[in-house]
């Protein structure tokens, strides 16, 4: 498995027979996802691969004739890509229209087809973790950029019991809240409260799933996204993010005797979606998880 960084030029020949993936990403070099697709071909005997390549916003336009001329037959788009990515599809399906983003394109015959596979990995990590259906859930979403958006679109279509959404700059959770206001047709309730205000606080009190989408728990040393005292001792926390070590938000949480989980088993779920999508196949999940919980120095 090559932990190479590429870019779409310098894409090394592809041997005959072999199937070619990847991940395009600015930066890219921390992803573990080869971790994961690599640990499925060897599962399943597949000649393939899964290449990291750097590609940034201004780039991107430019490097998808390179990377269909390169061999890459799908690939997975992170930072910064998820958006812009939707806008230069071919053909977009429903799970990547429902969220407008777009984290996996399979090339067919040329044209690009783009599918988000976030949301659903999302919703089989809370279940596999807690048997938790969003749709009876007071979900609180903390931060309005990429993820955080996505998540919501996607629980103001399928409905969840109330949702709250709240992000550091106002202005991104008053939008996304007036698009969502009308996506949810009032079917449940939805509000937007300020970053660290009262309001925030009287909403964590009445909230029994909180989805942590700020990039804040990346370094060991960022404060904490919120108190997570302020929650009822039954609330359930999703932290987005994950690092080798549990993110701070995750570690206090659970010495304050709350469930919480980082955002590892959503890329297991994300990833093992998007291989279907590419080979048709039904991927390894147990053998990916392995892999990535070996690549994050976790025990299985
Ligand atoms: N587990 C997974 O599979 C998965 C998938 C996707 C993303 N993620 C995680 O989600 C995180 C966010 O990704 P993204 O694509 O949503 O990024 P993004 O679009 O850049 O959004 C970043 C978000 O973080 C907030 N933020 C950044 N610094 C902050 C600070 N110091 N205080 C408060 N809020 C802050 C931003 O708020 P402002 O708008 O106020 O700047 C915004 O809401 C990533 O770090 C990644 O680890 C995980």
């Amino acid at each position: 498995m090559s932990l190479e960084v590429f870019t779409p030029k310098s894409l090394p020949p592809l041997p005959p027979g072999r199937s070619r993936y990847g991940v395009l990403g600015h930066p890219v070099a921390h992803s573990l996802s080869p971790i994961l697709h690599h640990a499925a071909f060897q599962a399943l005997d597949l000649d393939a691969e899964y290449l990291r390549i750097d590609v940034t916003s201004e780039q991107l336009v430019a490097a998808i004739p390179l990377l269909k001329k390169g061999g890459v037959q799908g690939w997975n788009c992170t930072l910064p890509h998820k958006s812009s990515m939707f806008s230069l599809l071919d053909d977009a399906d429903s799970s990547a229209l429902e969220v407008k983003s777009v984290n996996t394109v399979r090339v067919e015959n040329g044209r690009l087809r783009g599918f988000s596979t976030d949301a659903p990995g999302w919703r089989a990590a809370v279940e596999e973790h807690w048997g938790i259906r969003p749709e009876k859930s007071r979900i609180l979403v903390m931060g309005c950029g990429g993820v955080g958006q996505t998540l919501a679109r996607s629980l103001a279509k399928s409905g969840c019991k109330a949702l709250t959404l709240v992000n550091r700059d106002p202005t991104k959770a008053k939008k996304l809240f007036e698009e969502l206001g009308s996506a949810s047709a009032g079917r449940f309730p939805i509000r937007w409260v300020a970053w660290q205000s009262q309001d925030l606080d009287q909403a964590l009190h009445e909230t029994d799933l909180l989805i942590q989408g700020t990039s804040l728990g990346l370094k060991a040393e960022d404060p904490l996204p919120f108190d997570p005292s302020k929650l009822p001792p039954e609330a359930k926390i999703y932290d987005t993010v994950y690092r080798k070590d549990l993110t701070p938000l995750v570690q206090t949480a659970r010495k304050l005797g709350y469930q919480a989980e980082d955002g590892l088993s959503m890329l297991l779920h994300q990833g093992a979606l998007s291989f279907g999508i590419w080979t048709g196949r039904k991927a390894p999940t147990e053998k990916m998880r392995a892999a990535l919980l070996g690549a994050a120095g976790r025990s299985p």
